[in-house]
């Protein structure tokens, strides 16, 4: 087998069940235009440091450029007995350039400090789609808002009716832990910058090969302090795990408010009929499916980090083949995400509400029996006796079947002295909200405020 990277110490070659469990061509492939870009960065390094004539050096770059435009076109592909996209390319390097120049490239370097930096290029590269589509999303809720910047809801803790609110605000609040992720993906990929190519197996390289000149061609910011660190530590990678991990999260709260809103009971959202699903048997379906798989895919996503997680526990310094593990999780949350995220921001995009449904909701449930309690605090009232007067409101409005608005002068006054008609100033909807102007509040004003903030950080994080 051409492809081997190794042989000359062994009797056979691997039985086919060894094979078998160690290939990993079938998900690593995907890191085979970046392994090239590593093999050109590293053929300047062998060059740099004598080990490659100019020439040489211009023949080994025109032969990577062939390998590339083969993986671009799908001619070139993993054969069956190639191990790792590593073994295959450089199979498939030797088959273009002849075995004297292509058996030099490996000099200084293993495919263990090779595997440490791809899996940080491919990362890195997603998390700029992965933070475009988040960004996409955003912006999806953003227009939404700003589409209806009056519009009232009701506002639950614990899903009961608590206080109502903007629907501007619900919305906002679904799109700043978004923000946060654009945040910790711009925090996390200085961290993941780094360049482990150099570190050989675990130890550094004895050729005199310079690895900074590989990060700054890899774009990298610098490379790895610490050869068996850069070689064997994949807390980047599951740090990146956590953040997509966190995003489904996000996203399945955000899922869960959708799917609620379109029930008939609530009524709030309609979905575009591009953005919902039908029923094989029940003619008049129409299902939140993106919202549904967006909220089940989150589960997956937590998987993924918790086995990667679990993996990496208890691994001794440096390489261990454990590490070949590492990728099949991040591969997927990527995929899932670059999946998810566009549908979930056209479903929000084109989601239209029912802004008449939800007002006529916002003052059911007595919520704004606190309304009541601020206005006697505002009367000098303590705020113990407050809470009781306005409770003892709510108990006798309930109990004849009336909401707080429509208590009469006679019933007010029964009910508490402090309860004089002036309180009907506080029992509306638009009075209630707009009351609620401190910092981070429900107010329209400051609704629009942090909307405008909100914009601000999207953009610049
Ligand atoms: N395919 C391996 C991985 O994904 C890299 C190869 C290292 N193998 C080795 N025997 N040292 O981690």
């Amino acid at each position: 087998n051409e492809g081997a990277l190794w042989g000359a110490r062994f009797a056979s070659g691997p039985s086919a069940e060894l094979a078998a469990l160690s290939r990993s061509t079938h998900f690593d492939w995907a890191l085979a235009l970046y392994d090239i870009a590593g093999s050109h960065a590293h053929a300047k390094a062998l060059a740099a440091a004598g080990y490659l004539t100019a020439d040489d050096e211009q023949r080994m770059h025109e032969g990577l450029d062939v390998l590339a435009r083969g993986i671009q076109d799908g001619t070139l592909v993993a054969r069956p007995d190639d191990e790792d996209v590593h073994g295959a390319l450089e199979a498939a390097l030797i088959a273009e350039v002849g075995p004297e120049l292509g058996g030099k490239l490996r000099a200084g370097r293993s495919r263990n400090d090779q595997i440490a930096t791809l899996v940080r290029m491919y990362l890195l590269d997603h998390s700029r789609t992965i933070a475009r589509d988040i960004l996409r999303l955003v912006d999806a809720v953003v227009a939404q808002a700003e589409a209806h910047p009056d519009a009232v809801m009701p506002g639950r803790t614990h899903l009961q009716h608590a206080q109502p609110i903007l629907l501007a605000h619900h919305l906002q609040a679904h799109a700043w832990p978004l923000v946060r992720e654009l945040e910790r993906l711009r925090d996390w990929s200085a961290r993941a910058s780094v360049s482990p190519y150099g570190g050989g197996a675990l130890a550094g390289s004895s050729l005199g090969l310079d690895p900074a000149l590989v990060a700054r061609e890899l774009g990298l910011a610098r490379p790895a302090e610490n050869s068996l660190d850069g070689t064997s530590s994949r807390d980047v990678v599951a740090e990146f795990a956590f953040i997509t991990a966190m995003i489904g999260v996000d996203l399945s709260r955000f899922a869960e408010d959708v799917i609620l809103w379109n029930t008939r009971e609530f009524g709030f959202v309609t979905l575009d009929d591009a953005y919902s699903t039908g029923s094989s048997i029940m003619p008049q379906k129409k299902n939140p499916d993106i919202a549904e798989l967006a909220r089940g895919k989150a589960g997956r996503l937590v998987g993924n980090l918790t086995g990667l997680l679990t993996s990496l526990k208890g691994l001794p310094i440096a390489y261990n083949r454990d590490l070949q593990e590492d990728k099949e999780p991040v591969f997927d949350s990527v995929r899932t995400l670059e999946l998810v995220l566009p549908a979930f921001a056209g479903m929000i995009a084109t989601m239209r509400f029912d802004t008449d449904r939800m007002a006529e909701l916002a003052p059911q449930g007595f919520s704004l029996a606190t309304d009541v309690a601020d206005w006697l605090v505002r009367q000098g009232v303590p705020f113990r006796d407050a809470h009781e007067i306005s409770g003892a409101l709510v108990r006798a409005c309930e109990q004849r079947g009336i909401g707080l608005e429509e208590a009469s002068d006679d019933l007010l006054a029964q009910v508490s002295p402090r309860l004089t008609p002036e309180v009907r100033t506080v029992l509306t909807i638009e009075g209630s909200v707009a009351s609620r102007s401190g910092v981070g509040g429900t107010a329209p004003v400051r609704v629009s405020e942090q909307r405008a903030e909100l914009i601000e950080r999207a953009q610049t994080a």
